[in-house]
């Protein structure tokens, strides 16, 4: 048996130890620096080369069109503030469930005097894509629309606003990170400008990101320093990392079809025995338009953080948001923009299944979340 069940792969997942094993020369035999001219340097360039290739054959693009960079926030950050610099125009497009990697960047924006339109969701956390119709003009600097939702799953039409941007001729950012190794990806066929990920959803490890920016687009990088990535992010390569990257992308282009069959089969007996043995519980978020592995799960009278530690206490590891917002006294901005009321948004779990998750751990954690529920309500008096 496990130490633990963990159901929070989209926190983070752990380093797959075929990852791990293709980065632990790069630590001390082949750690030259990318930029070196000698021979160690230009292996250490040799084998970003080769995970770089990986990626772009992976999302259907050129190599060249990858950056690299050190996280899904950085990736986001460089994208938008870009596309504000080489347009010069004050007007973002955005959504009001994103990350806080872009909803905490277009406050900061807001309050230096740009203009930020949130598109809104309905109560199954589908994007009101007429709202988009309605407010793309070409004075805008560019659109960002997440492409899974973390704390739902929720997937949006990324291709159709993609299109929409196209056509209107302004620039399309997409914050992909939950979608990685979960959707199949072809930025061949999607005309999409700009698109964030980062290694640590897909058993990479922390700290190693991508952008990719579509040939042809103008790019201003926000950090200023050396000439790595073809002048567009400075900074000496995480060299390791990039590799751990490249190998988690060879196996996701491996492994991705079957592993997401069997996610799936486990999300849905997970799902389905929480709302068939506990009552009183549904699912936030439309359940059709959703990543495999993901389902956020509304536990009437159950205030959240009381489960979550309950659950902690027996080595079950779930989430009531996302991680970067863990720890904050406010209830989830996603759930409420798809109409909860804070209880109700503070009564929701969110369960992220993963690769390495089995199916005795699905029924030890809902037998599991089954007492620690009706424990907690037995305790609490019904808030409604
Ligand atoms: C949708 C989304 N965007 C961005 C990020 C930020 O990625 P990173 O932790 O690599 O900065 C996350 C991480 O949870 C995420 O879920």
């Amino acid at each position: 048996m496990t130490r633990f069940i963990y159901l929070d792969n989209n926190a983070t997942t752990p380093v797959d130890p075929e990852v791990l094993k293709e980065m632990v020369p790069f630590f001390s035999v082949y750690y030259g620096n990318p930029s070196s001219p000698y021979r160690l340097g230009q292996e250490a360039k040799q084998y970003v080369k080769k995970s770089r290739i990986a990626l772009a054959r992976f999302l259907g693009c050129e190599e060249e069109e990858i950056v690299f960079t050190s996280c899904g926030t950085e990736s986001n950050n460089a994208a938008i503030l870009s596309a504000l610099r080489t347009t010069g125009k004050k007007r973002v497009i955005t959504t009001a469930t994103e990350h806080s990697a872009i909803y905490e960047l277009c406050v900061d924006l807001e309050k230096r005097g740009f203009e930020v339109l949130r598109i809104g969701v309905n109560a199954s956390g589908l994007l009101k894509l007429e709202e988009i119709e309605k407010l793309l003009t070409a004075d805008t600097a560019i659109v960002s629309v997440m492409w899974a939702n973390n704390e739902t799953g929720v997937v949006f039409p990324v291709e159709q606003i993609a299109a929409m941007c196209q056509e209107k001729g302004v620039l399309f950012h997409t914050d992909a990170v939950q979608a990685i190794g979960k959707i199949p990806i072809d930025l061949s066929k999607v005309p999409v400008d700009f698109l964030s990920l980062t290694g640590h959803k897909f058993y990479a490890p922390k700290g190693i990101g991508a952008l990719f920016i579509r040939k042809g687009k103008q790019f201003e990088p926000f950090m200023r320093g050396g000439s790595q990535e073809m002048h567009r992010r400075a900074g000496t390569e995480n060299v390791p990392a990039i590799i751990g990257m490249g190998k988690a992308i060879e196996l996701l282009s491996q492994n991705m079809e079957e592993d997401n069959k069997r996610i799936l089969q486990l999300r849905n007996l997970l799902e389905s025995r929480i709302l068939e043995e506990i009552p009183f519980t549904r699912v936030n978020g439309d359940k059709e338009h959703r990543i495999v592995n993901t389902t956020n799960i509304f536990f009437e009278g159950v205030d959240s953080e009381t489960l979550l530690f309950d659950l902690d206490q027996k080595g079950i590891y779930a989430s009531g948001g996302s991680a970067c917002t863990t720890g904050s006294l406010k209830p989830s901005r996603v759930l409420t923009a798809m109409g909860l009321n804070p209880i109700e948004a503070k009564s929701s779990v969110r369960f992220s299944l993963g690769r390495y998750n089995t199916e005795e751990e699905i029924h030890r954690a809902v037998d599991e979340i089954k007492n620690s529920v009706e424990k907690i309500r037995k305790k609490l008096p019904r808030s409604s």
